[in-house]
C-alpha cells in the first residue's frame, strides 16, 4: 500500500487501513473494553432527563463496541462507519449480543445522512483522530443534534506541550497512515465552544497499549517497527514520562492520554 495522507475524500485512506484489519479490531481487547468505554457508559447513564435517548448515532463505530454500550439507553442506535468490513463485524457482534435496536450505515462522519435536529445523542470513541476533517464532523454533529442533545466523544488527545504533541502525531502517522491528528484538549474545547457546545462532564482515562500488538494491528513493516521501537526507547525523558513508556520483556508498555467528554448543544 502506498502512503497517502492527502485529502482524497473522507475515509478513503481509513478504508485502506481498517478494511483488511476489521476482524483484528473485532477481537482487540483495548477496543472491546477499556477505561474510556467505562467513562462513556457512566456518562450516558448520567445523561439528561430520564437517562434515555431516542435516536443515537455512533460515528466511526468500528466493530461496534460503543454502539453496543449505548444501545441499552437508546430507543434506536445507528452505528455508522466509512469502512464496510468494519460494519460487517459490528453487525455480526451485535447479533451475537442480541442487540435488537441497532441499524448500520456506511458513511463518513463528515457527511451525515440525517435531518437537522433529529438526533438525541451522538457518540464517537477512538475514531475522531482518524476523521479527515474533524471540524466538519463537529459541524455535522451540531447540525443533526436536537437542541439540548449530547455529543459524547472519547479519543486519544495530545499533551499541551508542542514538542511532545508533535512527537506523538509523528509516531502515530508512521504506525497508521490513516492517522490524521491527536489534538490538544485546549484546541478541541475551542472548536466545541465555537459551535455552541457546552462541556458538561469530563473524564481523563489513559489508553494502555503494548507496542508489539499495537504495531501488528496496523501491519507495520518489520523495518518501520524496529525504527519506531528505537524512537520510543530513545525519546526525550519528558516524552517517555508523558506517555509512561516502560520496556517490558521484549515489548514496550506505554499509554496515550484520552479525553472523554459530554457536551450539550445549546
Ligand atoms: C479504532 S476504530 C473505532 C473503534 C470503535 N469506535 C470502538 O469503540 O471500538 C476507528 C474507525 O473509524 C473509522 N473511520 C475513519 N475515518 C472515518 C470517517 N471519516 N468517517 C467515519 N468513520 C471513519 C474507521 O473505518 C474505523 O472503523
Amino acid at each position: 500500500m502506498t502512503q497517502d495522507n492527502h485529502d482524497n475524500g473522507p475515509g478513503l485512506v481509513a478504508q485502506q487501513v481498517f478494511g483488511p484489519q476489521a476482524a483484528v479490531y473485532a477481537t482487540s481487547q483495548v477496543h472491546i473494553r477499556d477505561d474510556s468505554l467505562e467513562s462513556v457508559e457512566r456518562m450516558v447513564g448520567a445523561g439528561v432527563g430520564s437517562n434515555r435517548y431516542g435516536w443515537t448515532v455512533d460515528l466511526g463505530t468500528g466493530a461496534g463496541f460503543t454502539a453496543f454500550a449505548v444501545a441499552g439507553v437508546s430507543d434506536r442506535v445507528v452505528a455508522s462507519d466509512v469502512t464496510e468490513p468494519m460494519l460487517r463485524q459490528a453487525q455480526r457482534l451485535g447479533q451475537e449480543r442480541g442487540i435488537a435496536n441497532l441499524a448500520l450505515i456506511q458513511n463518513a462522519a463528515e457527511a451525515l445522512p440525517f435531518a437537522g435536529e433529529s438526533v438525541d445523542l451522538v457518540t464517537s470513541r477512538v475514531s475522531a483522530h482518524h476523521f479527515r476533517d474533524f471540524e466538519k464532523a463537529l459541524d455535522e454533529a451540531q447540525r443533526v443534534l436536537k437542541p439540548g442533545g449530547s455529543l459524547l466523544m472519547a479519543d486519544s488527545v495530545a499533551p499541551e506541550d508542542d514538542d511532545i504533541c508533535d512527537w506523538m502525531n509523528a509516531i502515530e502517522l508512521r504506525r497508521d497512515f490513516s492517522h490524521v491528528e491527536n489534538r490538544k484538549i485546549s484546541r478541541i474545547t475551542g472548536m466545541l465552544t465555537e459551535r455552541g457546545f457546552t462541556v458538561m462532564e469530563n473524564d481523563y482515562p489513559r489508553i494502555y497499549l503494548r507496542f508489539n500488538e499495537w504495531t501488528a494491528r496496523t501491519r507495520v513493516s518489520p523495518e518501520e517497527t524496529e525504527s519506531l521501537r528505537r524512537d520510543f526507547v530513545q525519546a526525550p525523558a519528558a516524552t517517555r514520562e508523558s506517555f509512561q513508556v516502560a520496556p517490558v520483556h521484549n515489548d514496550i508498555a506505554f499509554s496515550w492520554p484520552c479525553w472523554v467528554f459530554r457536551a450539550v448543544k445549546g
